[in-house]
């Protein structure tokens, strides 16, 4: 049976990934591959009003993560499994783990809680549990992404978090990636641009040529 990659890109806020995510996708399209570009809060009209909400009206810590999910449900089953089962590329800037590192790390929301919902939201109908075939971490430290995002646009609700959180977001990546280390490729986001990117095309090419095979 045909199935598409699924690789997801995570960071905090300014570690710089969304120009990757757009060198990625031109990557597997000039190999012939169909490309779903998408994100997370995101990807679906529904979600994409989920999302407004969520980046921008304060909330009880359980309400955020029930949206963050309630926002995952609809995009797995809109977007993300129709086009894995087409046996597309679904690139996807941010999934689970930034739901884990922002509202676990960041917040300090329970982590438990979070990994009954993604087992409930994610769940395949084999009973197994749909996650990214490949996860890209941009990793910076807060401080490099707090002068980057210094001069960027006006911050939405975790944009303007302090340098504290993102610490904690930092760490909820971190021990994401120990629990499930196999498809996790880390990338050190204070190189160059150029570095980040030949890193990033490093991790992605593996999979080039599975999804071509
Ligand atoms: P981001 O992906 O950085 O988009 P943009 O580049 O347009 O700012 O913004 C999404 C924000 O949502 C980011 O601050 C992280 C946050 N977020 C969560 O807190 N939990 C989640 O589960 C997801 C997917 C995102």
């Amino acid at each position: 049976m045909t199935r598409g990659t699924f690789i997801s890109f995570e960071g905090i806020d300014g570690a710089g990934k969304s120009t990757h995510v757009a060198s990625v996708a031109a990557f597997f399209r000039q190999a012939g591959r169909a490309v779903v570009l998408t994100r997370e809060p995101g990807g679906t009209t529904l979600s994409e009003k989920l999302r407004e909400l969520v980046l921008h009206e304060p909330m009880d810590a359980l309400t955020e993560a029930l949206l963050m999910f309630a926002a995952r449900r609809e995009h797995l089953v809109q977007v993300i499994e129709p086009a894995l089962a087409r046996g597309d590329v679904v690139l996807c800037d941010r999934f689970t783990d930034a739901t884990f590192a922002y509202q676990g790390g960041g917040r300090g929301f329970d982590w438990q809680v979070l990994v009954q919902l993604e087992r409930r939201v994610q769940a395949l109908p084999d009973g197994s549990l749909r996650q990214p075939d490949l996860t890209v971490w941009f990793d910076l430290d807060p401080l490099i992404a707090a002068e980057r995002l210094a001069s960027a646009r006006v911050p939405d609700k975790f944009e303007s978090q302090p340098v504290d959180f993102f610490a904690a977001v930092r760490a909820g990546y971190a021990r994401r990636q120990a629990e499930m280390p196999e498809r996790f490729a880390r990338i050190d986001a204070a190189q160059t641009r150029e570095a980040v990117g030949a890193d990033v095309a490093r991790v992605v090419t593996p999979w080039l040529q599975r999804s071509a095979a």
